[in-house]
């Protein structure tokens, strides 16, 4: 199990002064850092999404995995609801990304109403995942989804979702957010016909 020790408080945007840069001990003597997405991570965030396996991609799916996508995060982080973080190993290369939103998009609010929950916008958080293939499975994502929960604690929000939740056969995923509270509320299929579980943690 990795390890979190704070390091330093030292953060360069000031919208992502609740994200405390932070080293990570990984089980396997490793180190990796915790930190939050910067604007000129845009180059650092192209190689990450371009080194991920079809694996990988198809249990984590964008338009585009590479420059677009990259250039839209890094540039969303002016905005104070946008807390994406990084984790970064001790080359400086991005091993992972979460995208952590403290908005709530219409359409989500609309498919919880569906399973009979009412999210109340300004309450609500928001987080999606995803690791490097060579930093999977060695509890990088335990660390990262405890950062969410503490820092939306924090703000004192009740609920964190799950953002387009999770696919239903992606066991990993479900197992760990599981593990940290999460529940399923809801199911749905997508335009391909692949199913989805939808997730919330209710945050105490
Ligand atoms: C899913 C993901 C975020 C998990 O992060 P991670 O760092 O690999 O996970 P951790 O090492 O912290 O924890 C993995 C847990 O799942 C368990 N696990 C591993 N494979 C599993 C499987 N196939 N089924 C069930 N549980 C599994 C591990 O034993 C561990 O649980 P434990 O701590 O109780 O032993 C990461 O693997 C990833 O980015 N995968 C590709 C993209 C993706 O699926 N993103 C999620 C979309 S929401």
């Amino acid at each position: 199990m990795a390890k979190k020790e704070i390091k330093t408080d030292v953060v360069e945007n000031e919208n992502h002064c609740l994200i405390k840069k932070s080293q990570i001990l990984i089980g396997d003597g490793r180190k990796a850092f915790i930190r939050p997405l910067e604007v000129m991570d845009k180059t650092g965030l192209v190689s990450f999404y371009t080194s991920l396996s079809e694996v990988t991609q198809g249990f984590y799916v964008l338009d585009d995995y590479g420059e677009k996508t990259a250039v839209r995060l890094c540039e969303s982080i002016s905005n104070p609801k946008k807390l994406h973080f990084v984790i970064e190993n001790d080359l400086s290369k991005i091993i992972a990304i979460m995208k952590f939103s403290l908005d709530l998009p219409e359409a989500d609010r609309v498919r919880f109403t569906q399973y009979g929950v009412d999210l109340i916008p300004g309450t609500v958080s928001r987080c999606g995942l995803c690791i490097a293939d060579d930093y999977q499975n060695v509890g990088l994502g335990a660390v990262a989804l405890q950062q969410v929960i503490d820092t939306s604690d924090s703000l004192g929000l009740r609920v964190i979702m799950l953002s387009g939740g999770i696919f239903a056969n992606n066991g990993r995923a479900i197992h760990l957010t599981q593990k940290f509270g999460f529940q399923i509320v809801g199911k749905f299929t997508d335009s391909n016909g692949q199913e989805h579980v939808d997730l919330l943690r209710f945050n105490r």
